[in-house]
């Protein structure tokens, strides 16, 4: 197809002409790649959109996860990472279209699919469904991301080309009343000025199409053929798109790393560009769910389980979790430059690594020593009832032994350390559908804690209705309901108040400390591949996860939150380590790199 080149059609709106988009009156094919600004330092915006008009892309597609701009009912933040606005401005000067993905749900391995997880503190209010307690608080999310960009759409002269509606809401329901109130609710927001479009696997689409919407397809490696087949027949009028092209996979906690075929990819690029459809390619760059954002997958049947997803969203994408071209890069921009006959843009000045010595974190401070008030409660409630997100939580009450018997937690959310009088006696993982672990105490009184974290809520799958963390069900011991708690809420928000360090050895979960110095600031990958169990901060930056059951074993760690000179890790541990050794290195280290099939 012949193609303008960006600056002939620069903020001008696409509109649809049979089956055909029309930019300033020619038949427009969108180029796109996924990268979700919320998952890549701010200070790389431009680097990162600057690569994809050099991959030959003429339009970032986004999501806009709703937890973290609204982190509480009603306070909405939209500086530093959350600043949308200033990320859609941006890709405008490089001449790219963006187009917006605002959920309210959004799967994309994020915690709880990007839900706030206050909404799930109300038992009786059902997202993805027309409860008016739910959508009430969709229109004043919605109502609130208007304010930031319904002056940004294309038809106002900005670069906000098209909004998806809900996200693959045909893998979940197939309410179209649903639907159609997120898309008003959108409109009524200032987002119905340009294109609108639903998303969905090949296979759904008609569970949540709405008439006048466009609809798009979804699919993996290898499927581009079967998908467009059943797009045509499903909407043989309207273009074709696909609103993901899955050029890559994600990583789960105790599994491999996803290693995908770009040889592959690029033909089928190739082939969907020839046949003049447009495509989003997913992700362009995965970047890192940071802290504690990433998700779970738990699709119901009942072979499965509960899987969360690693801190890393690498993906196999073009870029790297860095932001660096990898060999996938290359073949994508000559298959796009070869489709379109425009030449692409030069790659910026490559950013910059280092590796970091070995150093040891030479400090630990126990948890048990940095506990908060407690909150005193009959049955043990979940992390939401004590207004708490994300993070850890402490369960505490009092035994009486002898009793030699089950201890039965019920459905951890997500994973137990069980301590008494401060011994571990054993851990409940939900992965593995732990539900309880044997038990015996000598005679007299005895403290239970039972420590539990919050390991990524589920975002896709019917379990994403439930996102209450913690503990969730009665705890039962020999069959006997225990009451009278005490809960310590362990959001771990800071490394700032940690009381306690000492060189000496500390028994059980703790906090370990160590520095580093830098002349000069660079990106590098932390290896924290000393640790069990836990996440680390630097410079009080929540990094991310640590598992030592991989495949991640590092953690990224972009120049911009460093400093020139000293540097404080903060690592959080569950098992006891003792003068753990970290560095710094210019890649990503794996525990696991056996390639895996996608889905
Ligand atoms: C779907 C979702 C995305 C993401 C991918 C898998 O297509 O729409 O958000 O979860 O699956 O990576």
């Amino acid at each position: 197809m012949a193609l303008l080149s960006p600056s002939s059609y620069a903020n001008t709106s696409i509109t649809i002409e049979g089956n055909h988009f029309i930019r300033a009156g020619k038949p427009h094919q969108i180029i796109s790649g996924s990268m979700d600004f919320q998952r890549i330092p701010r200070a790389y915006w431009q680097d990162r959109l600057q690569k994809a008009r050099a991959m030959g892309l003429n339009a970032i597609t986004t999501y806009v996860f709703w937890n973290a701009v609204e982190p509480k009912p009603g306070q909405f933040d939209f500086s530093d990472n959350n600043d949308v606005a200033a990320f859609v401005r941006m890709a405008q000067a490089q001449g790219l279209d963006v187009i917006l993905r605002p959920g309210p749900y959004v799967c994309a391995e994020w915690e709880a699919g990007g839900f706030p997880a206050w909404l799930f503190a109300d038992p009786h209010l059902h997202v993805r469904t027309q409860d008016p307690k739910y959508l009430q608080a969709v229109e004043r999310y919605f109502q609130r991301l208007g304010k930031e960009l319904a002056p940004l759409m294309a038809s106002h002269g900005g670069p906000i080309v098209a909004v998806q509606v809900e996200n693959e809401y045909g893998s979940y329901g197939d309410d179209r009343a649903y639907m159609e109130q997120i898309h008003q609710a959108l409109i009524r927001a200032g987002f119905g000025a340009d294109l609108m479009f639903t998303s969905d696997g090949a296979d759904l689409l008609n569970n949540d199409a709405l008439s006048g919407v466009l609809a798009v397809v979804n699919f993996g490696t290898g499927e581009a053929k079967g998908a467009f087949a059943k797009l045509k027949a499903f909407r043989p009028d309207q273009p074709k798109m696909a609103g993901e092209y899955w050029a890559g996979w994600f990583d789960h906690w105790g599994e491999p790393h996803a290693q995908t075929d770009a040889n592959v990819q690029a033909k089928e690029l190739a082939w969907m560009l020839s046949q003049g459809y447009s495509v989003n390619i997913y992700m362009f760059e995965g970047g890192t769910s940071f802290g504690f954002m990433n998700g779970a997958n738990f699709q119901g049947n009942p072979s499965d389980h509960y899987a969360p997803q690693t801190t890393s969203y690498d993906y196999d994408a073009p870029l790297d979790e860095a932001g660096r071209p990898k060999p996938k890069f290359a073949k994508f921009r000559d298959v796009i430059a070869k489709a379109t006959g425009i030449k692409p843009t030069p790659l910026p000045t490559p950013t910059s690594f280092m590796g970091v010595p070995a150093f040891t974190l030479t400090e630990s401070a126990s948890l048990w020593d940095n506990l908060p008030e407690p909150v005193t409660t009959e049955q043990p409630q979940p992390m939401e009832q004590f207004g708490q997100a994300y993070g850890y939580i402490l369960y505490r009450t009092q035994l009486a032994g002898p009793v030699s018997g089950e201890l039965y937690i019920g459905e951890v959310r997500d994973y137990a350390m069980v301590y008494v009088d401060r011994k571990l006696i054993g851990t409940v993982d939900r992965r593995l559908k732990q539900v309880s672990l044997p038990i015996t105490l000598d005679a007299g009184p005895h403290t239970l804690d039972m420590l539990v974290e919050n390991t990524g809520r589920i975002n896709y799958g019917p379990h994403l209705a439930d996102g209450r963390a913690g503990l969730v069900d009665p705890v039962l011991l020999d069959g006997k309901e225990l009451h009278g708690w005490q809960t310590y809420a362990l959001p771990m928000t800071s490394p700032d108040a940690i009381r306690g360090w000492t060189t000496q050895p500390v028994a059980g979960p703790a906090f370990h400390r160590g520095h580093f110095k830098i002349t000069s600031t660079a990106d590098t990958f932390l290896d924290v591949g000393a640790f069990s169990k836990g996440f680390a901060w630097v410079n009080g930056r929540n990094l991310g996860r640590i598992w030592d059951i991989g495949p991640q074993r590092s953690l990224y760690l972009p120049a911009p939150w460093l400093e020139q000179g000293d540097n404080t890790v903060v690592v959080f541990d569950l098992q006891t380590t003792k003068d753990a050794v970290v560095r710094g290195g210019t890649k990503q280290f794996w525990y696991r790199s056996d390639v895996k099939t996608p889905k």
